[in-house]
């Protein structure tokens, strides 16, 4: 059996911002956020998503890796990924096992014309391809373009991409679904950005919180008649998620807010709350190493 890590992996004494815990214990709890002190300190493996997923045991085997619960593998951080069999033939990519949920809960997805927001390095446009929509990618970062294409080129795959900033894109079409993966406080990458908790993420937010909401308003446009838009981060903040959604329902009557069933058989039922947001924390599968703290959101157009 792979076991992901071991006490004398905690390198770190943990210690938490102070301002940052406390927001933990109000939202969350004491208890969850002495769990995530704990696991912040520990970050010692990479998860990634197969090309194929029936080939999920197969390359399991191959790279010594766990396999999740939702189907992505973990492997041990200890080689350079590029020397990693399967990377170069374009056979997995990676990605972090919160992030690749929330496309894991959209239905249907074959065949859908996608946009994607913002797409770089294209973690979750590639997810997408694999499950064979056709994806519009808009990215206003020159470099974080140039990895977006080396990642779909190593993977043989084909997307539209557009290097833009998301307010001046010009575009007839409408879509089936746009998928919003919005800059954020990145609260929920402690394990992988130890210092985020200290460059003054709340002071960070207002910047952030106009770029979300400016995000919703965009996308809205370009939705067809009972489509979709997935909104989503990797903040544990409420004020980028949830508050962010329930704004927008009071303000658009012709969008509906879709729950997350937790009936959906891979994901444990804690992921989902009693809303029907995926609210995803880094201690969740504390057993494996944690995961990024995630949050997302699914809107319909009514009419
Ligand atoms: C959270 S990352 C996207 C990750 C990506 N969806 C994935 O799964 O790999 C946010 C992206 O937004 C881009 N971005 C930031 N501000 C933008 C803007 N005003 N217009 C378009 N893209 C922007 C950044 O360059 C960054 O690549």
């Amino acid at each position: 059996m792979v076991r992901i890590f071991q006490e004398k992996d905690f390198i770190l004494k943990s210690n938490l911002e102070k301002n940052f815990k406390n927001y933990l214990i109000e939202k969350y709890s004491q208890e969850i956020a002495i769990k995530i002190e704990r696991i912040y300190t520990l970050h010692n493996s990479i998860d990634i998503s197969i090309m194929n997923q029936e080939e999920v045991e197969y390359w399991k085997e191959k790279l010594g890796a766990k396999l999740l619960p939702t189907g992505s593998l973990r492997i041990k951080k200890n080689k350079k990924l590029s020397d990693l069999s399967g990377f170069k033939e374009g056979k997995w990519w990676v990605q972090d096992i919160s992030s690749s949920i929330p496309i894991k809960l959209i239905d249907n997805i074959r065949k859908m014309e996608v946009l994607d927001l913002f797409s770089a390095p294209g973690g979750k446009a590639m997810q997408l391809i694999a499950l064979g929509a056709n994806v519009t990618c808009i990215d206003s970062s020159s470099i974080r373009i140039k990895k977006l294409k080396e990642n779909l080129n190593r993977m043989s795959m084909n997307a539209d991409i557009f290097q833009t900033d998301f307010y001046d894109f010009k575009c007839k079409k409408k879509f089936d679904l746009v998928l919003i993966d919005v800059p954020c406080s990145s609260t929920g990458t402690i394990r992988k950005n130890k210092e985020i908790q200290y460059l003054d993420p709340f002071k960070r937010l207002k910047n952030l919180l106009k770029i979300q909401e400016d995000s919703l308003n965009v996308a809205k446009n370009f939705v067809k008649d009972k489509g979709y838009i997935l909104y989503c981060n990797c903040s544990l903040f409420s004020s980028e998620g949830e508050d962010k959604i329930r704004n927008f329902i009071k303000e658009n009557s012709n969008w509906k807010f879709e729950k997350f069933v937790k009936e959906n058989k891979d994901i444990e039922k804690e992921w989902i709350d009693k809303f029907g947001f995926l609210r995803l924390r880094p201690d969740h599968l504390y057993n494996e190493g944690g995961m990024d703290g995630f949050f997302a959101a699914l809107l319909k157009k009514i009419n």
